[in-house]
């Protein structure tokens, strides 16, 4: 078995078994913020990513992506039920994001859990180069790096968590919150979106394990394991580099032609998630149509709602609801050859989705809550003429970061539909400002920004951290 230096592990590959038309396989890109944010990273690094190629079944071997090896770990449909569906997306995922969906408890979700976990730790114990680096992503990996500690000593291990950390009331719930923080104190620093989730992390390291612990350090055995808040991001760079491109603007420029030329586009882009708030803004945008605030011909909304985890109840009913009510909007306020929504299920290449973001007046960024909301990113370095306006959530990681936002709590009708008409009827050179220092912003703080910060504070100044971020 080939080690590396560096070993990634998360939950799931940056690609993904896919069907092409001719019934053939084919691998893309994964969805979602975890990917997003590391596989630019990793790009033409002598390193092996570790994870899920999203099947049942025998692990594929899958070729290397862009230099980074890929090293499959299978699951089982019993794996995939009550670990991924089961304990990550219907316990862990709802309650980290403020229960806006009930978390639902099985004991054997957890001995899924504790299995899966086992297995990862055992298949990066075997690819990790003796001394090496080992990050370890997310939610669904949360005992790995004290399961990976008690296998390889040697290694020095970093966990992040992508999604919010919640209050202790909350994760105090959890039948197994002393299991779950003890596995992540295996890490020799632990990194969250935001200073409010490492302090209610520290909290809870001593009331549960009743350890000395501050925001920044927690003693366990002869061990100081450190905390600390590294907002991830995008690779800003890239982003405004497709969307300069000619042949994005000229889309961009045809998308418009589709629409029908409306004077403003509002554009949403979300995996179909609860925790999204797609509800809710359907809910205001309705509204404002039919006060006549916003009228068909002048205002197009396109929602992309990518769907995901759909054999999950909660996710199955969400879609429905979507649906249907996107269907009534339709019926009520469109007309024909106008529809007042364009409702779009697809994956789309990066161009597409560059193009999309030009053609946007308005960027509707509004979850109930979010660890920190790419697509939010996404829009403002796409906004290479400095125009546009972007609503975002104030429960969105993002917010933090891009305070010059029009900021709406998605939690209150009025305050959304208000935030909405602001974005709508904003004087352009306020947007133009606020857009520019934004984009300034994610100019500095982009992806390469967070993993220098990050593994620097894990590597303590080691070779490897220059070589990976220097490109
Ligand atoms: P989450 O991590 O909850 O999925 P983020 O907003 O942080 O939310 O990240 C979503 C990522 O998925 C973004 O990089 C976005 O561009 C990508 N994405 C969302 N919808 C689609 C789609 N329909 N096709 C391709 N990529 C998508
Ligand atoms: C969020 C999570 C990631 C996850 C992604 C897509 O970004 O933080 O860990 O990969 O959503 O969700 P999925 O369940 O399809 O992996």
């Amino acid at each position: 078995m080939r080690q590396s230096s560096l070993v990634v592990v998360a939950n799931r590959l940056p690609i993904d078994d896919n069907q092409a038309p001719d019934g053939a396989c084919e691998w893309r890109r994964s969805p979602g913020g975890l990917v997003s944010a590391l596989h630019p990273l990793l790009r033409h690094t002598p390193a092996t990513w570790v994870g899920w190629a999203g099947g049942t079944g025998p692990a594929p071997a899958l070729p290397d992506v862009d230099g980074v090896r890929m090293h499959t770990v299978a699951l089982s449909s019993e794996d995939l039920r009550d670990h991924y569906e089961g304990f990550a997306n219907a316990t862990l995922w709802p309650l980290y994001h403020d229960s806006v969906e009930q978390p639902q408890h099985h004991r054997r979700w957890w001995e899924a859990y504790q299995r899966v976990n086992q297995r990862f730790a055992e298949a990066t114990a075997e690819v990790a180069e003796p001394g090496g680096v080992v990050w370890v992503q997310d939610y669904h990996l949360q005992l790995v790096p004290g399961l990976l500690r008690a296998l390889r000593p040697d290694l020095r291990i970093g966990f992040f968590l992508h999604v919010p950390f919640p209050p202790p009331e909350l994760f105090m719930q959890l039948p197994r919150r002393a299991e779950l923080l003890r596995g992540m104190l295996g890490a020799d620093l632990v990194g969250f979106q935001r200073v409010q989730a490492a302090h209610n992390f520290a909290q809870l390291v001593t009331r549960v394990l009743e350890l000395p612990a501050t925001d920044r350090r927690i003693g366990i055995d002869d061990r100081v394991v450190r905390i600390g808040a590294f907002p991830v991001s995008i690779d800003t760079a890239e982003m405004a580099a497709l969307a300069d491109r000619p042949d994005v603007a000229a889309r961009a420029h045809r998308l418009r032609q589709d629409l029908g030329d409306p004077r403003q586009v509002v554009l949403s882009v979300d995996r179909m998630d609860y925790t999204k708030g797609i509800e809710q803004r359907l809910k205001a945008y309705s509204e404002l149509l039919a006060s006549g605030d916003v009228k068909v011909r002048d205002t197009v909304l396109v929602q992309v709602a990518m769907p995901s985890r759909e054999r999950v109840g909660q996710y199955q009913i969400l879609r429905e609801r979507i649906e249907r009510e996107v269907g009534r909007i339709n019926g009520e306020f469109g007309r024909v050859g106008e529809p007042a929504i364009h409702y779009l299920t697809q994956p789309f290449d990066r161009a597409e989705l560059a193009a999309l973001y030009r053609v946007a007046d308005v960027m509707a960024v509004t979850p109930l809550r979010d660890g920190m909301n790419l697509v939010a990113k996404e829009y403002v370095a796409a906004r290479v003429d400095d125009t546009g306006a972007l609503l975002l959530s104030e429960f969105a990681g993002t917010a933090a970061e891009l305070s010059q936002a029009y900021l709406v709590n998605p939690h209150d009708l009025e305050g959304l539909k208000q935030g909405l008409r602001a974005a709508l009827r904003a004087d352009p050179a306020d947007t133009t400002q606020r857009m520019r220092a934004m984009r300034a912003h994610l100019h500095q703080h982009d992806i390469r920004a967070w993993a220098r910060s990050y593994l620097r504070a894990l590597d303590e100044g080691g070779g490897l951290i220059s070589r990976l971020t220097s490109t």
